[in-house]
């Protein structure tokens, strides 16, 4: 690859709060960062306020729980910008119940955001990475992934689904110079964590032996590490940033 070319970097559900962080991470490190968004509303604000901030991100629309539209917005990204070399696949979403009143709804739609977005994005991309023989893929999981969380049945089903993809895709494309990895996020300030009940979430909090919510920044340190050069041989691993709150 050219010194000069930046590699590419696709995160999906970018514009929430450890999305922006992320892409903000990536471009200070030199990425040419490819935001995913739903809604064209939301990324329109978005847009403008990163510009405002310095950050010159690209955006792409498309629904990560849709495997054609996965494939239009992976085609659209390599015609105008280039092939993705890293993919983050942190789109989520939460639809917190007890078991006994879940919905087939709340199941199917954690169930396809958290996890079928795993593989309509990557699916899409891992045939340019062995070709190139270059690539990264994040996988953004949870706590409640490794561990169960009341509440929590189809999240904590999905992104325990990640560990299992991570795992065996990191052990199919090591020889082509693909890395696979997972970050297993705690309890971070963001827009979803602020969403559980004030009173739960304090109660949460004291569960944590750091006694705080980690930043988002916290979280894209690591993913900007994992997407570059110098994190060539670690594959198939999960990073755990829980403030301690869970330690396996
Ligand atoms: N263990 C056992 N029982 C529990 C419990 C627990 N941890 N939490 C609640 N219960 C019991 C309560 O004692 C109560 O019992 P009674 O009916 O006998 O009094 C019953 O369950 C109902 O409790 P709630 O009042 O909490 O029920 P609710 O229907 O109002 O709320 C809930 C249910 C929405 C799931 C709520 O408990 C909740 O928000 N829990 C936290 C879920 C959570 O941590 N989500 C994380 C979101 S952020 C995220 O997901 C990011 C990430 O990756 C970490």
């Amino acid at each position: 690859m050219d010194a000069n070319q930046k590699r590419v970097a696709l995160v999906t559900g970018a514009t929430g709060g450890l999305g922006t962080a992320m892409c903000q991470k990536l471009y200070e490190d030199g990425f040419r960062v490819v935001a995913n968004y739903r809604n064209a509303e939301k990324a329109e604000k978005w847009k403008e306020e990163q510009k405002v901030l310095g950050f010159e991100i690209d955006m792409v629309e498309g629904d990560v729980c849709n495997f054609e539209s996965c494939q239009k917005m992976i085609a659209e990204i390599k015609e105008k910008i280039g092939v993705i070399d890293i993919l983050v696949n942190n789109a989520g979403i939460t639809r917190d119940k007890p078991f006994h009143k879940m919905s087939k709804e709340d199941w199917d739609a954690v169930i396809s955001t958290n996890l079928d977005s795993v593989f309509n994005c990557t699916r899409h991309v891992i045939e340019d990475m062995r070709e190139q023989s270059f690539g990264r893929v994040i996988n953004i999981s949870s706590v409640n992934g490794q561990r169960g969380q009341y509440g929590q049945a189809n999240y904590s089903a999905a992104k325990a689904g990640m560990h299992g993809f991570t795992k065996t895709l990191a052990m199919e494309v090591a020889q082509k110079g693909v890395t696979v990895n997972t970050i297993s996020p705690g309890y971070i300030a963001t827009d979803m964590v602020m969403a559980v009940r004030e009173d739960i979430r304090q109660k949460i909090i004291q569960q944590i032996p750091l006694g705080r919510l980690g930043g988002t920044e916290e979280i894209a340190y690591l993913v900007s590490f994992l997407a570059s050069e110098k994190a060539s041989f670690i594959t198939g691993a999960n990073y755990a940033i829980n403030g301690g709150q869970h330690v396996s």
